[in-house]
């Protein structure tokens, strides 16, 4: 079995479990993004991970954030991310984190609710501020991902209904400290279908056009942000390391219908991320059942969380290991029955020691961490 380049001896000599990041990769992979995203403006998602130095490395190479807290808003503002590149987003925004955000100069808001609205033009008007909001609108365009990370059919909780929409600019005309600048979308995550991002855009131009019939007054937006969701490839980490930023970035170009001095934001955090990170993790016993032959590892749903809640499938490399393949049920310590990494799980035949890596967990890996059963949370540590 082909793994990746790990520098195993150092990883030898440390204790497990742990996050590696290869920042070679993510360096690549921003540069890629650079390379293909023409005048697109691509804002990182923070929530992906908020490693300090990830996110250092993130804010060089100048894109901007897309923060969903007030927490992950000081983090960008600590690591070098510019208040003028910073939207946030959330549909339960607190008096405090707005409050931040506006003292802040962020860029925008993206607002998911009428109340919301007015709570920010009550806040910005107490603290003599102007604030620039996007409106997320719930396109209902069904991203074909599972059903825990889908965020744009009318069922979910996320944006404002397009049924509201005439609504919703009737009280932007009575609020006097916002400022309405454009529209903001996200469907959902882990989207390797391309024909989604295209009927994303064009439901995205139809909202538009109905945008210009209903407001008189302004029908012009300056931004266009279309979210995030980018898939990648969790099966062949070692053949396709960078997603297909330039098919994504081509789709939205084709499709949608840019006007005039818009800007088109996109919020991108798994594709940026998440192929850089690996957890690395010890086997601790091999157990064999009467039916199934356990490898029991010393990382678990508290270190990565994925497989556990989405039944997401990450690589497993046996990295020490060159004897012949064996079937093997990959699981945690902790007490609880979905601490299961993967099920008849095909790996080079494992014993006491051996270093495992869990793949592609550079996104919603190490941020999703807990200290459950009282566990240390996982240090990180990075190539070079
Ligand atoms: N923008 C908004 C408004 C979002 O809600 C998200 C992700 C993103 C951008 C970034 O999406 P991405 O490019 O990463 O797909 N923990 C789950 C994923 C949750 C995604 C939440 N929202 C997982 O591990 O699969």
């Amino acid at each position: 079995m082909m793994t990746g380049d790990f520098p195993l001896d150092v990883f030898q000599t440390l204790r497990t479990p742990f996050y590696y990041y290869d920042l070679q990769l993510l360096n690549q992979t921003l540069q890629e993004i650079h390379a293909t995203k023409g005048d697109f403006e691509v804002h990182y998602a923070l929530k992906a991970n908020s490693n300090l130095r990830i996110l250092e490395t993130i804010a060089k190479s100048g894109f901007g954030a897309d923060c969903v807290s007030g927490g992950e808003i000081q983090i960008a503002l600590k690591t070098g991310f510019a208040p003028e590149k910073i939207v946030y987003a959330g549909v339960g925004k607190t008096d405090w984190e707005i409050e931040l955000a506006l003292n802040e100069n962020i860029f925008c808001f993206n607002v998911e609710s009428i109340p919301e609205l007015h709570v920010i033009d009550e806040l910005a008007g107490k603290l003599r501020k102007h604030a620039r909001v996007c409106l997320r609108l719930n396109p209902n365009v069904d991203a074909q991902t599972h059903h825990y990370i889908t965020t744009g059919l009318n069922e979910n909780k996320f944006g404002i209904n397009l049924s509201e929409l005439h609504h919703v600019l009737n009280v932007l005309k009575t609020l006097s400290n916002v400022e309405l600048i454009g529209l903001h979308f996200h469907i959902g995550s882990q989207i390797l279908d391309m024909n989604v991002f295209e009927n994303l855009a064009k439901r995205i131009n139809e909202i538009q056009n109905s945008f210009s019939m209903l407001n008189e007054v302004n029908s012009q937006f300056s931004i266009l942000n279309c979210g995030g969701g980018l898939g990648i490839n969790y099966e062949h980490p070692n053949h396709i390391p960078i997603a297909d930023f330039k098919m994504y970035f081509e789709t939205f170009r084709k499709h949608l219908e840019i006007r005039k001095n818009q800007k088109v934001h996109f919020e991108l955090g798994r594709s940026v991320v998440g192929p850089c990170g690996s957890l690395i993790t010890r086997v601790l016993y091999v157990k064999k059942g009467s039916q199934k032959q356990f490898a029991i590892v010393d990382a678990g749903m508290s270190d990565l969380l994925r497989p556990a809640l989405y039944s997401a499938n990450h690589r497993i490399e046996n990295l020490t290991s060159h004897e012949p393949e064996e079937i093997y049920d990959v699981v945690g310590p902790i007490c609880e029955s979905a601490d299961v990494f993967s099920t008849e799980y095909q790996m080079n035949q494992a014993q006491r020691n051996d270093m495992i890596a869990l793949r592609s967990a550079g996104a919603y890996g190490e941020v999703m961490a807990s200290t459950y059963n009282q566990r240390e949370l996982p240090k990180a540590i990075f190539s070079h």
